[in-house]
């Protein structure tokens, strides 16, 4: 009978929003599992698992990438930032997760969280954009629920408090 290798457990240290964390991931372990189970952050959703949905989007150093198509030992080192990185320590909401609330863009929030860290990413580099633009963006995400149209109102207002 064949014998399967038992993969061994690596040690990951991460600079997590902001924090060094430290945590095991086995080498076909996700970043999207690191982060849920092994961290117990589940700000970062998991849904297609096949880098088409967008909703476990996250920055790593700095930069919008799926979570699910990265593994959690090549994230060694790096810093990764997720949804929970945009709420201040009191609970205060940043202005584009505001506009999102105050145009009702989002109804079970399971795509909310990679769309927010797309645009965290995009608005660095493009802090004005045109509709096209926010639905160039958009179109890296399945929304199940809203029909696009108060994402695209959200994110460019939005895209105006964060400019001023
Ligand atoms: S879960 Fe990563 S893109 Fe869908
Ligand atoms: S709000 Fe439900 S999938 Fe987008």
């Amino acid at each position: 009978m064949r014998r399967v290798a038992k993969d061994t457990k690596a040690r990951v240290t991460l600079t997590l929003n902001g924090k060094k964390t430290t945590g095991e991931a086995e080498s076909r372990t996700l970043l999207t599992d690191f982060l849920r189970h092994e961290i117990g952050m589940t700000g970062t959703h998991v849904g297609c698992e096949h880098g088409v949905c967008g909703c476990c989007t996250v920055l790593i150093d700095g930069v919008a990438a799926r979570a699910c198509l990265t593994l959690a030992q090549a994230a060694d080192g790096r810093s990764i930032e997720t949804v929970e990185s945009l709420t201040g320590l009191d609970g205060k909401l940043n202005p584009l997760q505001e506009a999102l609330r105050d145009h009702h863009a989002l109804q079970c929030g399971f795509c909310t969280p990679g769309i927010l860290m797309s645009f965290t990413d995009y608005l660095k580099r493009v802090p004005d954009p045109t509709v096209e633009q926010v639905k160039d963006v958009l179109g890296g995400h399945i929304c199940r629920c809203t029909g696009y149209q108060g994402l695209i109102d959200a994110m460019m207002d939005g895209a105006k408090r964060m400019r001023s």
